[in-house]
């Protein structure tokens, strides 16, 4: 028997990157999953800001399926730059989709999940929700918002059999992160930026995806109010160099 057999999941972003590997890893193990995202192609289009096709997209979900046991939230964007060169539009462009976004989600997957006493709610933060980063600004500050707004819930909803947890990747090969890394001239930032991880590279998608794999199953079944982070060791410490030195590397 497959870890989530019988289960309902909602996976958003399911249209590329990590939400895409979830939803296909939810379903290889198990999982009845509806996928969510702004572009086509999934089960239901429509933007995460929305409050009404948020509503009603979980209300349908519930109303085929008659259940809700998970919710991955990967819609997402990034965007951001110098506070003094940021213009409000912007701001809200990217505090509206990852941080309202999330509100919304994770309101319609409570809703649900508090009639049925059961439930696992899963958002992807990211490393930049718990340290700067250059230019981070809007980006940094939604994500930050995910990790609390997570915490948040984890105490309203324990005793309602409800766990909430979210997932601070560090780069992960996605069109996200190669719209920027991408961009002309800047080949010697991705350089670095892959080198700080410890592993030596970025992260698939795959990896973020067992990870909301396992925080959906009951093999998670003690973990609530956690931000795990899945970032090949890029916050672990800093490297200076001195093994090179040592002659280990
Ligand atoms: N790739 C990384 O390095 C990285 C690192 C840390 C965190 N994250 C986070 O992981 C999540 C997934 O990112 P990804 O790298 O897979 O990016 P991606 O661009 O491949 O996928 C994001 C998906 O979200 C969808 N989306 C965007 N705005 C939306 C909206 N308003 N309503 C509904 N759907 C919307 C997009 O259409 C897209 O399919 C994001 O929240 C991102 O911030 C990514």
């Amino acid at each position: 028997m497959a870890r989530l057999d019988g289960t309902v999941a909602v996976v958003t972003g399911a249209a590329s990157g990590i939400g895409a590997a979830t939803a296909e890893r939810l379903a290889a193990e198990g999982a009845t999953v509806a996928t969510m995202d702004i572009t086509d192609g999934v089960h239901y289009a429509l933007d995460v800001r929305d409050e009404s096709a948020v509503r009603d997209a979980f209300a349908d979900v519930v109303a085929r399926h008659g259940r809700l046991d998970s919710v991955v939230h990967a819609a997402g964007v990034a965007g951001g730059g110098p506070v003094h060169m940021l213009d409000a539009d912007e701001w809200d462009r990217v505090v509206d989709v990852n941080l309202k976004g999330t509100f919304l989600v994770d309101k319609y997957s409570a809703i649900h999940m508090l009639a049925q006493g059961s439930g696992s709610i899963i958002n992807i933060a990211s490393i930049e929700g718990i340290e700067g980063t250059e230019g981070g600004s809007a980006y940094n500050a939604s994500k930050g918002g995910v990790v609390m707004l997570t915490k948040s819930m984890a105490i309203d909803y324990g005793r309602r059999g409800i766990r909430v947890n979210c997932i601070c990747p560090g780069g992960i090969d996605t069109p996200l992160l190669r719209d920027i890394t991408d961009a002309p001239g800047l080949e010697p930032y991705r350089e670095r930026m892959r080198d700080e991880h410890l592993l030596g590279r970025f992260g698939r998608p795959e990896e973020i995806a067992s990870v909301a794999a396992f925080l959906a199953s009951q093999d998670a079944s003690f973990i609530t109010g956690h931000a795990l982070v899945v970032d090949g060791g890029f916050t672990a410490g800093l490297r200076v160099g001195l093994l090179e030195q040592m002659g280990m590397l």
